[in-house]
């Protein structure tokens, strides 16, 4: 049906009931689709030659915005708490107060550094963020065929936006639930707006924003992207779901974690830089309609 789900890198625990789910959603049609995913590590790339690719904070962390105090101080806030985020011997009722912990320390010292605004283009231009293989044809398509895309992420909104924007892949059916800066009359960094967004709230994040899901009812049928456990509840919000397709990207400590990801996602793509997979599910869903 799809060739690009024989690749090596896809792994499904019940390839039938894939098939099954991906031919409802293809005989429902792209009117009643929406595509709600994450973005670090999902949309953007884990790793490039060998090397690893920035999320939204690192972004910030590796600009010549931040102090080199501040930067040792994120750095090590990461090395202390990632491998907390990826641990699999963890409940995530272990985890939660420390991520929270992460974000609340990171955007602390992010806020201390009085970020500007203006500069976020030019940190955003001259940094290694990527977005993975396949970029441009996912967002173009998705756009052509007007299927809302909803971006959620525990990153930084304004970075996020900066990098799709300079990839030209802004387009108007993108809507984006993030941790968004807040500037003062100089165009500093004084805090961040809204409830917080971390790995292991985006459930909350989903209801707390259900006006958004409120306008796309009529939309039943979900393609779930992520790269966390957390990312799964990403669709709680929205309004009896049909049916949902969860793309899951097994990026780091593959073989102590592919097996939850197997029992929580329908599809896991194993250190895949690509975005073929989504890209290919999405042009079997669309075509002759
Ligand atoms: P996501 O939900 O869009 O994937 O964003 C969350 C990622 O951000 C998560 O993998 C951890 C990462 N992160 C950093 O790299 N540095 C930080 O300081 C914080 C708070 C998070
Ligand atoms: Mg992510």
């Amino acid at each position: 049906m799809i060739p690009e789900l024989s690749r090596p890198s896809v792994y499904m625990r019940d390839p039938r009931r894939v098939e099954e789910i991906i031919k409802a959603m293809k005989q429902a049609g792209p009117s009643t689709m929406q595509v709600i995913s994450d973005f670090d590590m999902t949309l953007t790339r884990f790793a490039y030659n060998g090397k690893r690719c920035p999320t939204c904070h690192n972004i910030l962390e590796n600009s010549k915005l931040i102090s080199q105090e501040c930067r040792d101080k994120l750095e090590d806030l990461l090395n202390t708490y990632y491998p907390i985020e990826i641990d699999s011997s963890r409940s995530v009722e272990e985890k939660l107060p420390l991520m929270v912990e992460w974000w609340t320390k990171a955007h602390d010292l992010l806020v201390q550094q009085k970020i500007r605004k203006d500069l976020l283009t030019l940190v955003v231009r001259e940094s290694d963020a990527m977005l993975r293989e396949g970029y441009r044809v996912f967002f173009d398509q998705l756009q052509e065929h007007s299927i809302p895309l909803l971006i959620f992420s525990a990153g930084v909104g304004d970075v996020l936006e900066e990098v799709i924007r300079q990839a030209g892949v802004f387009h108007p059916n993108v809507k984006i639930f993030s941790n968004y800066m807040d500037f003062d009359e100089n165009g500093a960094l004084r805090a961040f707006k809204g409830q917080l967004i971390h790995i292991y709230n985006k459930r909350e994040g989903a209801l707390l924003n259900s006006g958004h899901f409120q306008e796309l009812k009529a939309r039943h049928n979900v393609l779930l992207l992520g790269d966390s456990l957390g990312d799964l509840t990403m669709a709680d919000g929205v309004y009896s779901m049909e049916n949902i397709l969860k793309i899951g990207y097994l990026n780091d400590k593959v073989q102590e974690r592919k097996e939850s990801y197997l029992n929580a996602y329908d599809i896991v793509l194993q250190q895949d830089e690509t975005m073929d997979v989504a890209n290919a599910i999405l042009l079997y869903m669309t075509s002759s309609h």
